[in-house]
């Protein structure tokens, strides 16, 4: 895939202008890199395997890879003391052939837990499984990593715990201190990586989104405090058209730039935009779908703190939010269509990537 993205970029030098890629039709990686960003996408490691299309589209478009599921606990570190890292290392095999830097998701999450976990780990002995956990899996990554998801998701206000913590089996087991000994681990485990927080529900102008902001914002500003080793913030992004009602560009702007004045850098880590509630005609929804990637990814590009940009999935043919609309018609959330053809979203996270100063 290099030698042919070599090729073609040497053969573009010489062919006559009217052969030549022009800049707008330059994969997204490219136009990324132009401003010194990376543009990648969730792997589906199953996909990547057996889809010969989608792995040649991923190779072409993506300078940067996180694995979809393959680095959960259900699937990295499925007994209590064994570890495969079978479907992590393809990944990063993968990335490693095509010029693809990776980032890792996720060390510490509410999710995706083995089913050996709930009857195996205890307050006694949970800090030395979360300890060998990150030690083990970062330490088998050592230096490869662009950035991993040390916690993920751990802030839910609904929950009514202290600081708007989320209730998980992490905060159930060993307190509010699960923060820091996770991202202490992190740290002796991978010093080249950055160590992130990444969560969503963060986008929007309403009293919720707001409430969770103040409470990520509180977190990031307690861990920076206790000089904690986190570098990075991870916004997930999972956006919906429907919602674009609520966005507010100064809304975003501001908290990005609170979140950069911490000295953290921030990836857009798991961006995709719902169109479960947009009308059925595809021509329509495109335009709608491409309308919110480019506002939302514009106001964010602003942000001199941002260094990636992630979509989760490449193509609709492998999305979460396949099946969601009431009249079952297929999703088109995502850069590519199923077929791989570059759709309106496409083109407007190119024209912002293109915005960065
Ligand atoms: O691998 C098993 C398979 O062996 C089994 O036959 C099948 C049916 O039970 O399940 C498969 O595992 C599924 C896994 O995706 C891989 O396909 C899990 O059930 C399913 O719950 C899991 O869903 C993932 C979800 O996270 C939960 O881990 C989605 O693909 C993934 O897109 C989604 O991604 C999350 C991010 O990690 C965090 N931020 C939100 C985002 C969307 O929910």
């Amino acid at each position: 895939m290099i030698a042919r993205r070599a090729f073609l970029q040497s053969a573009a030098c010489l062919a006559p202008a009217a052969f030549r890629l022009s800049a707008a039709e330059e994969p997204l990686r490219v136009h990324a890199a132009a401003h010194g960003l990376l543009y990648g996408a969730a792997a589906n490691y199953r996909a990547l395997q057996n889809d010969s299309d989608y792995s040649a589209h991923f190779a072409e478009e993506c300078n940067l890879l996180v694995p979809e599921n393959v680095l959960k606990w259900s699937t990295v570190h499925p007994e209590p003391q064994r570890f495969d890292f079978v479907p992590g290392d393809f990944l990063a095999r993968f990335g490693a052939g095509h010029e693809i830097q990776m980032r890792g998701h996720t060390l510490v999450w509410h999710e995706q837990l083995p089913r050996w976990f709930a009857e195996t780990v205890t307050k006694e002995n949970a800090r030395e499984y979360l300890e060998t956990h990150i030690h083990t899996v970062m330490g088998h990554y050592q230096g490869r990593m662009h950035s991993w998801d040390v916690v993920n998701e751990a802030i839910h206000p609904p929950d009514g715990c202290d600081d708007g913590l989320r209730k998980t089996p992490w905060l159930e087991l060993l307190g509010p201190e699960y923060l820091e000994i996770a991202y202490t681990a992190a740290a002796a485990a991978d010093g080249h990586a950055l160590a992130g927080y990444n969560d969503y529900g963060l986008d929007y102008q309403t009293p919720e989104q707001e409430a969770k902001r103040m409470a990520v914002l509180a977190l990031l500003r307690r861990l920076k405090k206790q000089k904690i080793p986190i570098q990075a913030f991870g916004m997930q992004a999972h956006l919906s058209a429907a919602q674009q009602k609520n966005f507010q560009p100064q809304v975003l702007r501001r908290f990005l730039g609170e979140i950069a004045g911490l000295g953290l850098k921030i990836l857009i880590t798991e961006m995709d935009v719902s169109d479960a509630d947009l009308p059925a005609d595809t021509e329509a929804r495109d335009r709608a779908v491409a309308e919110v990637y480019e506002r939302y990814l514009t106001a964010a590009l602003a942000e001199p703190a941002v260094v990636a940009v992630l979509t989760w999935g490449l193509t609709d043919k492998y999305t979460w939010l396949a099946h969601r609309r009431a009249d079952a018609a297929p999703a088109r959330v995502l850069p590519l269509d199923v077929e791989f053809q570059r759709k309106p979203a496409w083109y407007a996270i190119a024209k912002a990537l293109d915005t960065r100063r």
